[in-house]
């Protein structure tokens, strides 16, 4: 039988972030032990679609492939690379596009939040990323694509559109494989350090809202104290946390970083002031965050590294998706 495949990516705009980190990264590297072959592509063509600087791109691309090293990923054992390198990700998007219904771009609530009310400005690519996303997806017939929870929605269109062209072309048989989303861990939704109601994100404006994996311990430091809290004590279950979404948070990010469950945290610090807690979650993400950022740094520092790993990568990526684009054009009825 064949191994199951993963294939996930991030996108390399601004530095990645805490959520990144808890909500993906984290998992991928304990996932690259098991019994799957692992993608993960920076992907740029998806950085370009809220306005970019075409002066940082590779940069921030390179970047990104340094935090999946600086964090564990292996490039011996898993295939790192751009997505811009591999072609064949656009052809079947476009391909996809005629299979796939205004309808169901409109449901997508991540253009809703990322368009906002000025939707007609919006870009194409902006309204049909979640295609480009499926086809990221489809093009190697990944059967797990561990992510965040704000990506389930772009994972359900993926499946749609697969299973719109199996039935389409395919005779209905699994021409396309339909893709299982892994939300893993506590984090799966880390949110914003100021307002506990709104994702943690990298286009926030306020740097404040975010800890980013290139922070030092004194920032990491300064944004947990002045992360938003209550005046109540830390809530010692998830049922004292109701209203509470911002403390509610921070308990979560304990959780995940010291790999617990959030009721065992809860039970630790219930009762005790925020100050106690904040100080503990300091030092616990200071321990955990800075080894990657300084071996991050490090990479960075070798950009030839970087390069070799993302050609690597891009070969074994070409190799695999350009045969399934031929034979998807052949089930279309394209001349060849
Ligand atoms: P992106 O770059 O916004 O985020 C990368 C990964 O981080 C997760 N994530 C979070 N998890 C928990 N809490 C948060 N606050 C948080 N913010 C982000 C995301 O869920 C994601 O797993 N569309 C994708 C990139 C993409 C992709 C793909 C992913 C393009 N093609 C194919 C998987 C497969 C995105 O914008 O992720």
């Amino acid at each position: 039988m064949t191994k199951k495949r993963i294939l996930s990516g991030m996108q390399p705009t601004n530095q990645l972030h805490l959520g990144n980190y808890l909500g993906a990264l984290r998992n991928w590297v304990k996932l690259q032990e098991e019994d799957y072959e692992c993608l993960f592509c920076a992907v740029d063509l998806h950085a370009i679609t809220n306005g970019h600087n075409p002066a940082v791109l590779a940069k921030a691309t390179r970047e990104i492939a340094a935090a999946y090293v600086a964090a564990g990923i292996n490039p011996d054992k898993c295939t790192i690379f751009a997505q811009s390198a591999v072609p064949a990700h656009t052809e079947l998007m476009w391909l996809f596009t005629s299979m796939t219904p205004l309808g169901w771009l409109n449901r997508m609530t991540q253009f809703k939040e990322k368009a906002g009310k000025k939707r007609d400005n919006a870009s194409l690519g902006l309204y049909s990323y979640p295609v480009l996303m499926a086809a990221d997806i489809l093009v190697y017939n990944a059967s797990h694509v561990p992510v965040g929870e704000d990506q389930k929605q772009h994972l359900e269109l993926a499946r749609e559109i697969a299973g719109t062209f199996n039935h389409r072309y395919a005779k209905d048989e699994d021409f396309f494989t339909l893709p299982e989303p892994m939300i893993m861990g506590e984090a799966t939704r880390v949110m914003s350090l100021r307002d506990g109601t709104s994702k943690m994100s990298k286009s926030a404006v306020s740097d404040m809202t975010r800890i980013n994996l290139t922070d030092d311990a004194d920032l990491i430091a300064q944004k947990f104290k002045k992360a938003k809290t209550d005046a109540l004590p830390v809530p010692a279950s998830k049922e004292e946390c109701e209203d509470r979404a911002e403390a509610k948070n921070l308990i979560t990010i304990y959780a995940a970083l010291a790999d617990k469950s959030f009721d065992e945290v809860a039970a630790e610090f219930g009762g005790k002031g925020f100050g106690d807690f904040k100080k503990a979650l300091t030092d616990l993400a200071v321990e955990k965050l800075t080894p990657i950022t300084s071996r991050m740094n490090e990479l960075m520092s070798d950009e030839a590294e970087i390069d070799r790993i993302l050609y690597k990568g891009a070969e074994r990526a070409n190799e695999l998706a350009i045969p399934v684009v031929k034979k998807t054009k052949e089930l279309m009825g394209f001349w060849a």
